[in-house]
């Protein structure tokens, strides 16, 4: 199966590289999204990538993922943390998700402690950097195909 994995940045994500590279690294979001192709070429997916620094289109774009492709790979960035209305969209969405994050928020500030978007994703892959991306396709390709008995 040739499943078609859409790959969501919340906000600040796309100055990758150059936001913070003592926290969040060097790599940009074109050099993820590098790895991400290649992985996904050796796994026979597809992957589609999109950013956006707001909470909206970031819920439209999970709605309209439902009909165009199998699965979701998610960093919410800051908005893991606060947004219902985030959570809410992945509550009821019929995709599964896999939800990313770069650091591992639980050793940060406390107010990054508590993931709202957690709870509405099948896994969870925090504190790898851009790695962790790579893993979470892993996961879902993998959660899909054995969904799907292929
Ligand atoms: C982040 C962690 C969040 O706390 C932060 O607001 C981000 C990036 C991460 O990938 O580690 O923007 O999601």
């Amino acid at each position: 199966m040739n499943e078609r994995i859409l790959v969501i940045h919340g906000p600040n994500l796309g100055r990758l590289g150059r936001r913070e590279p003592a926290i969040y690294g060097r790599e940009t979001l074109a050099d993820i999204e590098r790895r991400l192709e290649a992985r996904a070429q050796r796994l026979g997916c597809q992957v589609e990538s999109f950013q956006s620094n707001h909470e909206g289109a970031l819920i439209d774009r999970i709605e309209a993922a439902e009909t165009t492709h199998h699965g979701i790979i998610l960093n919410p960035g800051a908005y893991g943390h606060t947004s219902i209305a985030l959570r809410d969209c992945l509550s009821g969405s019929p995709l599964p998700v896999i939800e990313v994050h770069l650091t591992n928020v639980h050793a940060r500030e406390p107010f990054r402690h508590r993931l709202l978007t957690a709870g509405a994703a099948l896994g969870l892959v925090a504190g790898l950097g851009p790695l962790g991306y790579e893993l979470a396709l892993e996961g879902l390709v993998a959660h899909l195909r054995s969904r799907h008995g292929t």
